[in-house]
């Protein structure tokens, strides 16, 4: 505390600051006030700290001016693909449960991140729902974000961000939906950026919900980290407000941070895998304290969102795609071809091996860029090389070179055209460009030649499934299951990136269990 200004009249200013933003300066945090006060005094060309308090104490602050305040008062911190294990439940489990429960209904689905600060969240979401839903452009998708800050707001809409806001994305996802400007940083790409739109809001005074401001009949709000700088009666005001604000059966998030039965118990608690999350039950049900669990990668689908809780059925996941986290783009190293040949075009054949298997080494430890350069040069020598090409196949769908990988595996097929595995990878990278057709067939081959591969006929009944053919689909799976039931439990199925035979077995049985009860 400096010397100019008494304890008192700074308990007024956190009052006040707090009536006008729910932003809530406890005695413990007069310091940081203080602070935000400061800078804010000589952003605004007052002479001093105390000046600028007896300016606010006299109601003599003006919007402009509040705004310059409550910028230096918030904490901004915000990135992209923030906090994995939330993500995953979204990614995995209440995404797909609106894909599915609406892909023959009215295909909408609206999701609000309130206090996105400079847009990193909701852009993640957009990234997550752009490579769940292959039929995204029927949908009529709301993706409100919003924040009190206008110059967040601002940054938000610009998109612009330095690698720091990258630290816990995968260069993949980076590298497909940003690009890179001049000066190193990273904008979001337009079809992504239109699909989020920002508005200021502030949580602690705006009237919500309301059509007026978009923010009724939400399926999904994100409101993380922001809660826990506010006051207890406006955490419970805002949180009845976001009850209101959603559909039945909808979802609130939080941080792991904000989760506490004391706000929430309106909601019933739903515990996914290291995430807990609230839902909207209108039931009139009482919430188990311990809150329902769901394993995360398993989908609780149901006919219709609003539907009970209880009547739930765990659905399946989509191991088989590339999902959004780290772990996804774990490298499954391309079997080293001990036995292959090699084509030695006046290089020694024992170079060529070697810089080849430099190349398996760089990748296998993650280097892709290194195995890449290394197995160019390999395959200029060697144009015959179907390892070669597989593998750069696979560094280019790693990182996101979707058609140069496409364009790898079609060379390598020229040279063996009876590789089920290469079919399988060609058919994982049409999914990825959204050519769900083109995917089928690819897949179909790799059947064709290996019926008993299992994860090709996983991933056709999953790829059935989403083009709507759920009889289709169901052949594929049983298939599956058959093909399982003779593998140990703990045996890693080939193309999976490290799927044992049980937990495929477990996804499936789910999966019946679904289209038994769900009659299809
Ligand atoms: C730490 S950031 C959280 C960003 C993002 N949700 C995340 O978790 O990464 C907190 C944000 O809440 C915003 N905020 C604070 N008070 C607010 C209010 N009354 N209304 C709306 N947003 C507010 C701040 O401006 C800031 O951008």
């Amino acid at each position: 505390m400096t010397d100019t200004v008494s304890n008192a009249d700074v308990a007024r200013v956190s009052e006040i600051i707090a009536a006008r933003s729910g932003l809530h300066f406890p005695e413990n945090r007069f310091v940081d006030l203080e602070r935000g006060l400061a800078a804010s005094a000589k952003q605004l060309g007052l002479p001093d700290l105390s000046s600028l308090m007896k300016k606010i104490r006299s109601s003599g602050i003006n919007a402009q001016e509040f705004e310059v305040i409550v910028f230096n008062l918030t904490i901004k911190e915000t990135y992209c693909f923030r906090d994995k294990k939330i993500l995953e439940a979204l990614e995995h489990s209440i995404i797909p449960l609106y894909t599915m429960a609406r892909r023959n209904a009215k295909k909408t689905l609206r999701i609000w991140s309130a206090g996105c600060s400079t847009g990193e969240e909701p852009y993640t979401i957009a990234i997550m729902l752009h490579r769940l839903m292959p039929d995204l452009a029927e949908w009529d998708i709301t993706l409100l974000a919003t924040d009190l800050n206008p110059s967040s707001i601002e940054k938000a809409r610009d998109g612009v961000y330095n690698q720091w806001a990258f630290r816990e994305t995968p260069a993949i996802i980076r590298d497909s939906y940003f690009q890179r400007n001049a000066d190193g940083r990273y904008r979001v790409k337009p079809h992504i950026r239109r699909m989020v739109t920002f508005e200021c809001l502030n949580l602690a005074t705006a009237e919500f919900p309301s059509v007026l401001n978009n923010t009724n009949s939400m399926d999904i709000i994100l409101c993380r980290n922001v809660l826990m700088y506010f006051s207890r009666e406006v955490i419970s005001r805002i949180v009845d407000n976001y009850y209101r604000s959603l559909l039945d059966g909808g979802w609130l998030v939080v941080s792991p941070a904000e989760t506490s039965h004391i706000y929430y118990n309106q909601f019933k608690l739903v515990n996914f895998e290291g995430a807990t999350l609230y839902r909207k039950d209108v039931s009139g049900k009482k919430s188990d304290p311990a809150g329902v669990k769901y394993p995360v990668s398993v989908v609780p689908a149901v006919s219709d969102v609003t539907a009970d809780l209880d009547k739930l059925i765990p659905l399946v996941s989509a191991p088989d795609k590339m999902p959004l986290t780290e772990s996804a783009f774990q490298k499954t190293i391309v079997e080293s071809p001990a036995s292959e040949s090699v084509s030695t075009a006046g290089n020694s054949h024992e170079d060529s091996r070697e810089s080849y298997e430099q190349a398996l080494q760089f990748y296998g430890d993650g280097m892709n860029e290194k195995a890449e350069e290394t197995l160019n040069a390999f395959y200029e020598k060697n144009r015959e090389h179907e390892g070669a090409m597989t593998l750069l196949a696979r560094i280019c769908a790693d990182r996101g070179k979707l058609e140069e990988a496409l364009q790898w595996c079609d060379s390598a097929l020229q040279v063996n055209r009876l590789a089920p595995g290469l079919y399988y990878l060609r058919s994982v990278i049409c999914q990825e460009q959204g050519q769900l057709e083109e995917a089928i067939i690819s897949m179909k081959k790799a059947l064709y030649l290996d019926s008993d591969f299992i994860m090709a006929n996983y991933s056709l009944g999953n790829l059935e499934l989403n083009m709507g053919r759920p009889g289709s689909a169901e052949k594929y799976f049983r298939t599956s299951g058959i093909l399982l039931s003779r593998l140990k439990q703990d045996e890693i199925l080939p193309e999976s990136g490290g799927l044992t035979a049980g937990r495929l077995s477990e996804i499936l049985k789910s999966t019946f269990a679904y289209k038994e009860r769900s009659g299809d």
